[in-house]
């Protein structure tokens, strides 16, 4: 067949693509006990998490690009029911809520799809992802046995269906979604509700596979999931886990990969070698479903944030960061392991369960071979199908066990691949080959590494000309109302704004004056109980604040003769997204609220007439958008000018250059939200972590969100995203409202990083994972163990390697940006890897003598470390941070 007529059939069959409309060829899902079967096939599939609305449809394409070359089979995530039907019956996919979108280019791409619909999703999202508005539906109870309730969420289920059958986007359409999830977790709440929990959560399944979508469903954490569901385990471990049918297969719908973060806390991270062993473990002993939750964890722009009081960043310590780049070694690490999934996969689906051998106390095997009714002795590992993961749970010790006849070191808390049964592919304990650590990316300014790496004077302050407004203290516009009594948060802002001021007027006698100074006391305001914070303003002029859930709060006051003004600022900060009754659960205040210690008693100000004030002025007149027929009465702010609380700031700002992320640092700020271009970026909080508690992490061992975390004595968040395609090259509109008295003029900007890469890679690491799939390997022609190592070292796209700050060949020390030479070193170890590296964007280094020009040292083990330093390839590295 010619050159051409090869062309015309590609060139006629991207075309047929593209009139069908179609991802794939139709295909159907379903599953057996092991596995799900996809087209006829059982697989073994890594699902990555990536939620939509938490990164703009112009970062979507990278993102998902990044998962496939990380080697995911599937992408997965919820559908935000709050983003999409703001207004009840007011449906809404643009934007970052364009779902449809979001699944079509994971299509494109070529992975398969995991829609978890909920509709309540929990996720750290605001309200667990429903609607404020339905708990104003009157009657409703949530996600329990109410007519109501089941009304609007079989509503919008079938709604997420009905569209994406619409739009042929489920597999036996041709389209990427493989799987569904009704519900979230209900399993952990069932019980509060009595008989109607069950009741509910069999409606909840029959519902949803009454729809007819034609793809299994799933509920994760359900024991009593009916048999047409599977239920499925979430949790930083799954492989002991056992669904509640053996005709179901094992899932891990969540693998807690890292965790969330709340304003001032600590930011927890979970090494990448223990979760790498909860994985091998997963498959190890029979899982063949797991969801990294998260892949990608994103940004909670705007007030999507839950809580109460999580952070704006949902970084997770995700193997893609925040910013969309790869958090190394956790992306290249699980890479490896992923590849080496696949290895295993025709002997791992080929064996309904594995074969368990018991190497030690805390040693196992678990063998998945399929039988050969075949004795030719010739077969090739890949014929002959057999896998196998020795397993050391010791947390401890490495240990040296017996398996098939030969010898094996474990190193403690790990898991080594076979997937011949013969050859270690793979521990997961040992990063280093083929995975570079990622050091030092947006760091902070006071930070020692920081101030190493870059001239403190090229920090970048936003702006020198800034503009400022006030925001009234109190009633603000003739939409305040007056209602004798305490009304509750929610039920007046509707979650339309954070704020809620309540104002009341005293009297107060000369006899109490006189009492007060007499004994010398002060009148105490106390509130029974309290969420998420409160500001508390006599008069006008602030007086004290308390931030908690539901907690009680004390506030002597300095009352005057006659009448005193007593408001206060109620604040949501996120709201709950855990829980049973979250309808019931509201925010601001409960109980009463009172003045105590006056002279004929406490006086009870929830009797009061109070006048309420919904929202900020700034709020109400969008004083953030880019809208110039806005009136706002902004007026120069000079930079001598005395910051006062509750103002907005407003400058301009140019883009960064370059396709870097682009970060603000609001370190220098209090508590506030911060727009830009019309875009709300989220809300910041400089709320510093305890100064104590960020231990030095060792993998080993059960983890849990408290047992690595950094940060201690630092801002919980100090960098906030502004996706890149919410900027134009020059003119951008800023505009931050602060709470507290903090002058904008110490914001900075930054784009464009530098960063340090490190690798190190010993003469006796495994070969590289490309020789697996070496045809050599295969006949058998070549033998594994003559295989030689690589490094691999690679900057982020757009970044090339600029310097190369250490390189040894010999016994080098330290770990990385704190290497140093050993007594054995070649000579030619910063040429060759110079020669190899500098000025590319990648590069990959074969660690034998041949490569050095001879060995340095006989009889001794060499090992190659390198940093090298990769800076963004259009600027020089002193423009980099201007
Ligand atoms: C799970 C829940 C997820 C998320 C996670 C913590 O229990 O299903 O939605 O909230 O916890 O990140």
């Amino acid at each position: 067949m010619g050159f051409g007529f090869q062309w015309m059939i590609l060139a006629l069959s991207v075309q047929f693509l593209i009139v069908a409309g179609e991802y794939f060829k139709p295909f159907n899902v379903s599953y057996d006990h092991r596995a799900l079967i996809i087209d006829g096939k059982r697989r073994m599939l890594i699902s990555a998490g990536i939620h939509y609305p938490r990164a703009t449809p112009e970062m979507w394409p990278d993102l998902i690009s990044k998962t496939k070359e990380g080697g995911a089979d599937v992408v997965e995530t919820y559908v935000f029911w709050n983003g999409h039907e703001p207004v009840k019956g007011q449906y809404y996919f643009e934007g970052r809520y364009d779902i449809m979108k979001f699944v079509k280019q994971v299509g494109s791409s070529g992975l398969y799809l995991f829609l978890r619909i909920g509709p309540y999703v929990c996720a750290e999202w605001n309200f667990g992802g429903f609607p404020v508005w339905l708990r104003d539906v009157p009657g409703i109870e949530f996600r329990t046995d109410n007519v109501i309730f089941k009304e609007e969420m079989q509503r919008f289920v079938k709604k997420i269906v009905d569209l994406m059958k619409e739009e042929s986007l489920f597999s036996w359409q041709g389209g990427p979604i493989i799987m569904l999830q009704i519900e979230n977790e209900y399993g952990n709440i069932e019980s509060s509700f009595g008989p109607r929990g069950k009741d509910y959560m069999i409606w909840a399944a029959k519902m949803a596979v009454g729809l007819d979508a034609g793809v299994p469903w799933v509920m994760c954490k359900q024991v009593d999931a009916p048999e047409y569901i599977i239920d499925t385990c979430n949790g930083y471990y799954c492989d002991g886990f056992k669904p509640n049918s053996d005709k179901k297969p094992i899932f891990w719908t969540e693998n807690w990969d890292g965790w969330y973060t709340s304003w001032g806390d600590r930011v927890p991270h979970r090494p990448v070698e223990d979760l790498a062993f909860a994985v091998a473990r997963f498959f190890q002993r029979g899982g063949s479903f797991q969801n990294y939750y998260m892949y990608f964890g994103g940004t909670n722009f705007g007030r999507t944030s839950g809580g109460p009081n999580y952070i704006t960043s949902y970084d997770y310590d995700a193997p893609i960061d925040e910013y969309g780049l790869l958090s190394q070694p956790k992306w290249g690490h699980l890479k490896d392991l992923h590849a080496i999934i696949k290895l295993c996969e025709p002997a791992l689906v080929a064996v309904d369960s594995p074969q368990y051998i018991k190497l030690g106390p805390k040693q196992e095997a678990h063998v998945y071979r399929e039988n050969v009714h075949n004795s030719d002795q010739n077969l090739s590992f890949y014929e002959s199908k057999c896998s196998a993961f020795l397993a050391n749970i010791d947390e401890h010790k490495s240990v040296t066990v017996k398996f098939l006849g030969r010898a094996y070191t474990l190193p403690p808390w790990s898991v080594s691949v076979l997937p011949d049964c013969k050859n270690v592919a793979f521990n997961t304990a040992k990063v280093g080959a083929q995975t570079s650590i990622k050091t030092v990316r947006f760091d902070d300014i006071n930070d020692p590494a920081y101030l190493q790496m870059m001239d403190p004077n090229q920090v970048t302050h936003i702006s020198e000309s800034w503009n400022s407004v006030k925001e009234p203290i109190g009633v603000w516009s003739n939409s305040n109302f007056t209602f004798q009594g305490i009304l509750e948060h929610l039920n007046v802002t509707k979650d339309r704004s954070d704020y809620l001021w309540y104002t009341t007027r005293i009297h107060i006698s000369e006899e109490n004056i006189s009492f007060w100074k007499d004994n010398q006391i002060s009148p105490v305001l106390t509130i029974d109980s309290m969420r998420d914070l409160v500001y508390i303003y006599v008069n006008s002029q602030f007086i004290g604040g308390a931030k908690g859930k539901w907690i009680k709060v004390v506030q002597p006051v300095n009352l005057t003769q006659g009448y005193n003004d007593i408001t206060l600022l109620s604040q949501t900060v996120g709201l709950q997204n855990y829980g049973a009754f979250l309808e019931k659960d509201g925010a601001g205040f409960r109980g009463q609220i009172k003045l105590t210690g006056c002279k004929n008693g406490d006086i009870d100000l929830t009797e009061f007439m109070w006048t309420y004030q919904a929202g900020l002025k700034g709020e109400f007149l969008k004083i953030f958008s880019t809208d110039d027929n806005i009136s706002a009465g902004w007026t120069e702010f000079p930079r001598d000018a005395i910051p006062s609380s509750f103002s907005w700031y407003k400058t301009h700002f140019d883009a960064p250059g370059g396709v870097d992320p682009v970060v603000l640092n609001f370190r220098s700020m209090g508590k506030g939200q911060a727009w830009v271009n019309g875009h709300h970026i989220g809300r910041y909080w400089t709320l510093i972590a305890p100064k104590d508690g960020c231990k030095t992490c060792d993998y080993r061992g059960s983890y849990d969100s408290d047992k690595c975390t950094t940060n201690c004595g630092k801002p919980t968040q100090s960098w906030y995203h502004i996706p890149r395609s919410w900027l134009q090259a020059a003119d951008n509109l800023l505009v931050i409202f602060e709470e507290t008295e903090k002058t904008p003029f110490e914001i900075s900007i930054k784009s464009g990083f530098s960063e340090t890469i490190c690798a190190k890679v010993s003469e006796n690491h495994y070969p590289p994972l490309h020789a697996w799939s070496s045809p050599n390997i295969t006949n058998r022609t070549f033998s594994l163990n003559t295989m030689i190592p690589e490094l691999h070292l690679q900057c982020d796209a757009g970044h090339t390697i600029s310097s190369i700050e250490f390189a040894s060949y010999g016994t080098p020390r330290g770990s990385c940006r704190k290497f140093s030479k050993g007594s054995c070193h070649s000579p030619n170890s910063f040429s060759v890897v110079s020669e190899a590296c500098k000025g590319r964007n990648g590069c990959s280094i074969a660690v034998s003598n041949a490569v050095f020009g001879g060995d340095p040292c006989h009889r001794v083990v060499k090992t190659l470390s390198v940093e090298i330093r990769c800076s963004s390839s259009s600027y020089s590295s002193s423009a980099l941070m201007k």
